[in-house]
């Protein structure tokens, strides 16, 4: 009997998670997604080309490998026909070994329009989702009236899908939402109907399955399974600065609801850190940069979202809130990417704590979002040298691995392995 081994990210997103599971996969038999859906933009390098993927797992590129959506997972069926189609322009054949959940939740066209009804309506308060469509599809889901991926063979979808669309409409109109300038890909909320519904045709090819008996059976006879988190700990719908957050469970636990897994079932928990911070999307982020050095991570890193390609919030390392995700997770290894963005910085900082109304704290408040927070920084010696070509660990700068020693001592949780390029050949073991 094997457990499933957890891949996730400890940030707001974002953290190179893609890359990781790509790395990691020859490793595993199965890759697993776990929670959300078509927000997710996931990036993976190898022979010079990239690709980004958003409801598909990113082990996909190792055809010996089964991948599968599991049913916490929320399927654009539209979005996951383009992506499905962008793969077999690179000869990725993804009805051959990728699996999918029956029980996954559809987003509905009109489940992103209510996504855009609920931005518009909250004003300055909008929370800078990626308007896919996440929030309300999550809440069908609890409220019981969500449809599934197996929905879809039923002989009932049609009826069961316009009753759903008619009570989207309704709401919408609830909210003076002006459906009529409303647009997806520059198309009417009717255009990208016709288009969702064609593209249930390339769902139906997929092998459509009870994912958790799947996923138990692979235990059982002793298989690899590494799940694969989307967003990050931060955006978690409990613990993450709410209403700021993503509306699924993207830590641990969410492994568990999310594949049907028990608890004594869960290995290792991967653990997914930039060597820096980012945020896309508003809510509150303590040791965000206003200056040039923050313009600086965020050109040098190229922090542009790979979904929505806005530009991402940068900051320093905190390590409050990597405190709180590695505990949230139960963390046993942490990945550090990105380091090489700050190659030509003299000093990098790191947010030990928070002052918070003057007293010192090691705690993500309640009052996160309302609060004044000044970070304490500590400075910590540039190392001031390309990472180029370095392949082992023991080679990279002292003062990136003394920058590294400390980020363990601050967390308590080892280091595996340190990133270097968004390369898949990249990727230094300690
Ligand atoms: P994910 O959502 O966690 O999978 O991460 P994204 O793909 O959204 O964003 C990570 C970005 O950083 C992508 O553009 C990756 O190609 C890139 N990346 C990953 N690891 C590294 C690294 O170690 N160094 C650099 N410079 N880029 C990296
Ligand atoms: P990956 O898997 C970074 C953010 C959005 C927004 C909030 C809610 O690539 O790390 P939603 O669309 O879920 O309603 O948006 O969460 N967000 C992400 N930020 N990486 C992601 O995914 C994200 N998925 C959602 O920007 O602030
Ligand atoms: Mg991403």
């Amino acid at each position: 009997m094997s457990k499933v081994d957890v891949l996730l990210g400890l940030q707001w997103g974002d953290e190179g998670k893609g890359k990781i599971v790509d790395v990691l996969t020859p490793e595993y038999d199965v890759i697993a997604r776990f929670q959300g859906g078509p927000n997710a933009g996931h990036t993976l390098e190898f022979n010079g080309i990239k690709h980004v993927l958003h409801i598909i797992p990113s082990g996909i590129f190792h055809e010996s490998k089964i991948n599968v959506i599991g049913n916490g997972v929320l399927i654009e069926p539209n979005i996951f026909q383009q992506e499905v189609n962008a793969l077999m322009e690179k000869n990725c054949d993804a009805t051959k070994n990728l699996y999918i959940s029956k029980k996954a939740h559809l987003i509905l066209p009109s489940h992103r329009m209510l996504d855009a009804a609920n931005e518009h309506a909250k004003g300055n308060a909008k929370i800078g989702s990626t308007l896919k469509g996440i929030g309300p599809a999550y809440t069908d889901k609890i409220a019981r009236s969500g449809l599934r991926v197996g929905d879809v063979l039923e002989a009932d979808f049609r009826e069961r899908y316009e009753l759903l669309k008619c009570q989207h409409l309704q709401t919408a109109h609830t909210l003076k939402f002006d459906l009529d300038s409303f647009r997806i890909d520059n198309m009417t909320l009717d255009q990208y109907e016709e288009k969702w519904l064609a593209s249930l045709e390339t769902l139906k090819k997929f092998k459509l399955i009870n994912s958790e008996y799947f996923i138990n059976q692979c235990l059982e006879e002793g298989k690899k399974v590494l799940a694969e988190g989307a967003q990050g700990s931060m955006l978690d719908i409990d613990f993450g600065s709410y209403p700021f957050v993503t509306s699924s469970s993207t830590i641990t636990a969410g492994v568990c609801s999310g594949l049907g897994v028990a608890p004594s079932k869960i290995g290792r928990v991967m653990g997914i850190s930039k060597a820096y911070c980012t945020r896309v999307g508003a809510g509150p982020f303590p040791t965000e940069l206003f200056d040039t050095t923050g313009e600086r991570l965020c050109q040098l890193g190229h922090e542009f979202g790979a979904t929505t390609g806005r530009a991402r919030r940068c900051g320093w390392i905190d390590i409050p809130a990597l405190r709180y995700a590695c505990m949230l997770n139960g963390v046993t290894d942490i990945f550090v990417t990105k380091p090489d963005v700050m190659n030509d910085f003299d000093e990098i900082m790191m947010c030990t704590a928070y002052e918070i109304e003057g007293k010192c704290t090691n705690e993500i408040p309640f009052e996160y979002n309302t609060v004044e927070i000044k970070p304490q920084l500590t400075a910590y010696p540039g190392w001031k040298q390309d990472l180029t070509g370095i392949t082992e660990y023991n080679k990279l700068p002292e003062n990136l691995r003394n920058y590294i020693a400390a980020l363990e001592e601050h967390t308590g949780v080892r280091v595996h392995a340190v990133s270097i390029s968004p390369d898949r050949k990249d990727v230094l073991f300690k």
